[in-house]
């Protein structure tokens, strides 16, 4: 019989993978690539080709990392960790999800042509601006990811 828990499990860390690792090779590969052009805009014009067929897909990772998280959630009983600082694990996952689907689905989407004039005016400072956000993020991402693991396998 198969073990929704266990599949919801299986799902979440498959759906980390593709996000959070798909966000680590962005700041680490991609920015740093495109920074080391010559031309800005040539930097930004490479940097946003990426990000443009990577925001498509984590619209669908970032969604599916959360409902196999709430599935599990619900089906475990494990609300009453939100409110535990024993599980701030539980709190980190939970904001930063929320974080990224605010910025997938609504900030993106919002102010995406203000973001395209701000890179035409000013492409260098504009890709500084990206490197230093996706650079707390991704610190952000890698605390919370050490933190789920350890706690959700019992070192705390
Ligand atoms: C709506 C958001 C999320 C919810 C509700 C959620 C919920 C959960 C739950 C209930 C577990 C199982 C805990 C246990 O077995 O004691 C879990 C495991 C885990 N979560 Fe999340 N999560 C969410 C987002 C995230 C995010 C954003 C990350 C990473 C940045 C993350 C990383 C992990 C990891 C690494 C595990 C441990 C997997 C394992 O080794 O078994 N989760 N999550």
């Amino acid at each position: 019989m198969i073990d929704d828990i266990i599949l919801a499990r299986a799902l979440h860390v498959l759906a980390l993978v593709h996000w959070i690792g798909g966000v680590a090779f962005v700041t680490l590969v991609v920015l740093p690539l495109a920074r080391s052009r010559a031309l800005a805009t040539d930097a930004l014009a490479l940097f946003e080709t990426v990000e443009r067929r990577f925001a498509a897909q984590v619209r669908v990772s970032i969604p599916l990392a959360g409902a196999a998280g709430l599935w599990m959630t619900y089906r475990l009983d494990l609300w009453a960790r939100f409110a535990d600082p024993h599980f701030w694990w539980m709190s980190a996952m939970l904001g930063l999800w929320l974080v990224f689907m605010l910025m997938v689905f609504v900030l993106e989407p919002l102010l995406h042509a203000r973001f395209e004039q701000l890179a035409q005016r000013d492409p260098e400072s504009t890709l500084r601006r990206m490197a230093r956000l996706h650079s707390v993020l991704l610190a952000v991402a890698a605390v919370t990811l050490l933190g789920a693991v350890a706690g959700a396998h019992g070192f705390y």
